[in-house]
């Protein structure tokens, strides 16, 4: 009885074993890696099991475009040439990667002698890209009580960056109310497109404004510039007003005043001292032969 028992469980076990024995099953280490621009990185890809002696290893690389080859026929081509090495059994390698190399790569086995002959694995890679410098664009002066914008940008960095505020080297907080010190002021900041605008600027908001973009691989910064604050000077406007307002009456009161007293009309006289023309109206009636009848052309006589 339990010798029979016995010999059922081997034969069980040795079935399980047969079909793995025939099979290529890959796995991976990692199925979403990610690492910086011009450092290394391993796209691992494992055999666990397999009984064919020389697989075939490919990998290819997927992006919008489509599917291209990265490692074919015991070589590495395209544009991984010269940078990635395949490590046994089937890991890619890439010894250098750069901003293009993210995309989903899949390495695909195929073992001929094994009943189920062809598995693959699908890795997403992500290199990371450090923003630049971002471009600052602060005004720098701006009137009492009027809006204000102040731009930063850069496009470089990937992930996308994130923007931060300093104001006097102070990081500006999302939200003005959740800080005394920013707590009256009426900005709102947006950190995914840089953004800081202010409704009405007050005088405590003058001061050296930069900015920062980073991202997981890093950051970078724009230098400080100043906005300056100014108050429109109402007294001083009215002033203004008041000065070409008496200019201007003066200029009338004196162009009258010389009208009235006759320089305009002795100017008149001379103008009428022109010879007037033989004929009153200085036009010449000549008689045109072909068509018998009166054209009349003009001459002026001085
Ligand atoms: C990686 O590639 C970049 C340009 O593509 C090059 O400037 C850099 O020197 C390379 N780094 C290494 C370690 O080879
Ligand atoms: C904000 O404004 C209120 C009222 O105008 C004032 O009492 C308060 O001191 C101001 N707070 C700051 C931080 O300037």
């Amino acid at each position: 009885m339990a010798k029979t028992r016995l010999a059922c469980v081997l034969t069980l076990l040795s079935t399980h074993c047969y079909f793995s024995v025939l099979a290529v099953v890959l796995k991976t280490n990692n199925e979403s890696p990610w690492t910086n621009e011009f450092d290394r990185i391993e796209l691992s890809c494992l055999i666990e099991s397999i009984s064919t002696p020389n697989p075939r290893i490919e990998w290819k690389k997927i992006t919008n475009k489509g599917p291209s080859y990265v490692y074919f026929d015991g070589k590495i081509s395209g544009d991984l040439e010269n940078r990635a090495v395949i490590r046994e059994p089937a890991t890619l390698v890439i010894t250098n990667a750069t901003r293009s190399d993210t995309a989903k790569y899949r390495c695909e086995v195929t073992a001929a002698a094994d009943q189920k002959s062809v598995d693959e694995i699908l890795i997403d890679l992500v290199v990371r890209v450090k923003p630049v410098v971002p471009k600052c664009n602060v005004p720098k002066s701006v009137p009492f009580g009027k809006s204000a914008e102040l731009s930063c940008m850069e496009e470089e960095g990937f992930p996308k960056s994130q923007y931060q505020w300093f104001k006097n080297k102070e990081e500006i907080p999302d939200d003005p109310k959740s800080s005394l010190k920013f707590f009256n002021s009426t900005y709102t900041l947006n950190a995914n497109t840089g953004a800081l605008k202010f409704i009405a600027v007050r005088k405590e908001d003058a001061g050296e404004y930069s900015c920062r973009a980073k991202n997981d691989a890093g950051y970078a910064e724009c230098p400080p510039q100043k906005m300056e604050v100014y108050n429109i000077d109402v007294v001083g406007i009215v002033l203004g007003v008041l000065v070409v307002v008496v200019v201007l009456v003066c200029m009338t009161a004196g162009i009258y005043c010389a009208y009235k007293r006759g320089y305009f009309s002795s100017q008149k006289q001379t103008g009428n001292n022109y010879k007037v023309p033989a004929k009153g109206d200085g036009l010449d009636y000549v008689r045109t032969e072909d068509e018998g009848d009166f054209r009349h052309k003009s001459s002026f006589v001085i």
